[in-house]
């Protein structure tokens, strides 16, 4: 697969064209940032653990029914996916408080919540990526009605994929963040990434947080928790 011109660059990944024009060539960065890129830094090897993490939960979901972008890994840090359009929201799943929402309604972090929680985020930098619900989708046409009951389907079934998939390896999946994308025949499948930068894990025998938020909120050992759930999840 011939490595294209650049497209797009990210806080965390690179987008290249390539020579099929149904694809595309992610590639993952070691760079951080959070709080709407107003905190920024390196986590050293981020984007390899990223990238492996995010293919194999991909491989798996796609076992499972849900169409996802990936193609096939070509390199530590790269990915051949399929080409798609973006739709414009943070898809957000929760199934415990923590992170906005503990703070948005008072919650103690680490409540659970009695049924998990979907929420939407316009995505635009600009605004701080806005929550918004299913009107202001449909007003603003980011996405139609069938995309939507699409959007929540996948959403809810990769919750419960990944909720009892990490309970095995001893670890709470508290929240995590998804996007979707359309191919050029209309199809919604899940894209970006599924990893620890998008998820929030929690050992379940410890508490210990091994993911972003180490970064997040200046708690160290922000590569070995990055580490210790690849360990876990893939054996390396
Ligand atoms: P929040 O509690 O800060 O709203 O985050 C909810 C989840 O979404 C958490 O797992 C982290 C993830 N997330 C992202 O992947 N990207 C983002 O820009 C933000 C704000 C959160
Ligand atoms: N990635 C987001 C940013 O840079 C925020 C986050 O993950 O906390 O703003």
């Amino acid at each position: 697969m011939e490595k294209k011109e650049l497209l797009y660059e990210g806080k965390a990944k690179k987008v290249f064209a390539t020579n099929d024009p149904e694809c595309y060539i992610v590639s993952y960065k070691d760079d951080a940032t959070a709080f709407n890129g107003l905190k920024k830094g390196t986590i050293v090897g981020k984007g390899v653990v990223n990238n492996q993490v995010s293919n194999y939960l991909m491989e798996e979901l796609e076992k499972e029914g849900i169409p996802t972008h990936l193609v096939r890994e070509l390199s530590e840090r790269e990915t051949l996916v399929k080409k798609v359009k973006i739709i414009p929201l943070e898809v957000i799943m929760r199934n415990i408080a923590a992170g906005s929402l503990a703070k948005r309604l008072g919650l103690e972090e680490g409540v659970r919540m009695a049924s998990p929680v979907l929420e939407y985020c316009y995505k635009d930098d600009a605004l701080g990526d806005p929550m918004v619900n299913e009107y202001h989708i449909r007003a603003m046409n980011i996405a139609s009605k069938e995309e939507l009951e699409k959007i929540a389907e996948y959403s809810f079934r990769i919750n419960d994929y990944l909720t009892s998939r990490f309970a095995a390896i001893g670890i709470t999946l508290v929240d995590f963040k998804i996007e979707f994308g359309r191919t050029s025949d209309g199809t919604v499948i899940l894209a970006d990434e599924i990893s620890p930068d998008t998820c929030r894990f929690w050992d379940t025998a410890t508490g210990n947080k091994l993911d972003k938020d180490r970064f997040r909120r200046d708690l160290g050992s922000v590569e070995e928790a990055y580490i210790e759930i690849r360990k876990r999840l893939m054996g390396i």
